[in-house]
């Protein structure tokens, strides 16, 4: 495997594997790798192409009184993980490699960046697209492999893609959870014993509230009133926001008539999680 830190060496060794006729698919992270990014590493890799995960952790998506300087770290880990399955590149860029000047350039998508995540944390998205961007024109890529975990974060980047005419395939990849529901993330190790079983409520009832779907329950108030008194009566976790949103466009749903996603973020103590289900009726 090879692994840098520095742009310009990327380039080269890209620009190689291009001359072969090896397509590029990226997976870009930011590090503490889990079965999630193995996952999308893995769906990269069944597509033959020439694999590159970036492990960069962003500080420009990250509020001022947001977790950067806690995130969970661990880039020897990370680095014989991929090695292991078999990664091709490792980018692994230092803070001044990506932001040698303060930046005066941001791609930002409109709208979508409005709503859930991006109502309570403004200009979060901001700094995901831009530093997608920069990660899109560093390294190149035929394809880009992104989790349906952060599900906002996938259509936004869709939407980017496809508004700037980027020459780029975005691969969304499905959820991947613990045997028990919860959905794997970085942020799950800050989870005490205790929050850790609460935080399985998110799952449960958005399991259950599909379910309701399913057997024909319509409004999306009695979804998300559903869901809102699970999580209140059964754990300690402060709600953000529990939403059913359409699952394309992000617009508002009262009555659930087409493909929709319930969508959520809950605080178990510092530690903020998200979480959704798609459901098409
Ligand atoms: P990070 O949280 O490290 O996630 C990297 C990728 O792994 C994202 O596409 C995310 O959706 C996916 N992922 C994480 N947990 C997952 C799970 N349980 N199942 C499926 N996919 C999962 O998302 C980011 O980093 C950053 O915002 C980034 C895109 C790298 C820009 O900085």
């Amino acid at each position: 495997m090879h692994r840098t830190s520095s742009i310009s060496e990327l380039r080269k060794l890209i620009a190689e594997e291009k001359k072969l006729g090896k397509t590029i698919a990226l997976v870009p992270t930011m590090g503490y790798l889990h079965r999630g990014h193995l996952t999308l590493i893995e769906k990269a890799k069944q597509t033959g192409s020439f694999v590159v995960v970036s492990i960069f952790v962003n500080p420009l998506q990250f509020g001022p009184n947001e977790d950067y300087a806690r995130y969970p770290r661990d880039i020897e880990r990370d680095a014989h993980l991929v090695e292991e399955v078999g990664v091709d590149l490792l980018f692994n860029p230092s803070l001044e490699e990506m932001y040698p000047h303060p930046m005066l350039t941001y791609v930002e998508v409109g709208q979508l960046d409005k709503v859930l995540c991006g109502a309570n944390r403004p200009g979060h998205f901001r700094g995901v697209t831009t530093v997608v961007s920069k990660l899109f024109n560093i390294v190149q890529p035929d394809l880009a492999f992104f989790g349906q975990k952060d599900y906002q974060q996938y259509l936004i980047i869709r939407r980017m893609v496809s508004d700037l005419n980027l020459p780029i395939e975005v691969r969304g990849v499905p959820i991947v959870r613990e045997e028990d529901g919860l959905a794997l993330s970085s942020r799950n190790v800050f989870l005490t014993s205790e929050q850790r079983q609460e935080a399985l409520i998110l799952s449960r009832s958005l399991k259950e509230a599909a379910d309701l779907i399913q057997r024909g329950e319509g409004s999306a108030q009695k979804i998300e009133e559903f869901i809102r008194t699970g999580i209140t009566e059964q754990s300690q976790g402060v709600i953000d926001y529990i939403e059913v949103r359409d699952a394309d466009d992000l617009s508002e749903v009262t009555e659930i008539n087409r493909r929709i996603v319930i969508a959520l973020a809950v605080k178990f103590g510092p530690t903020r999680l998200i979480d959704n289900i798609v459901v098409e009726v």
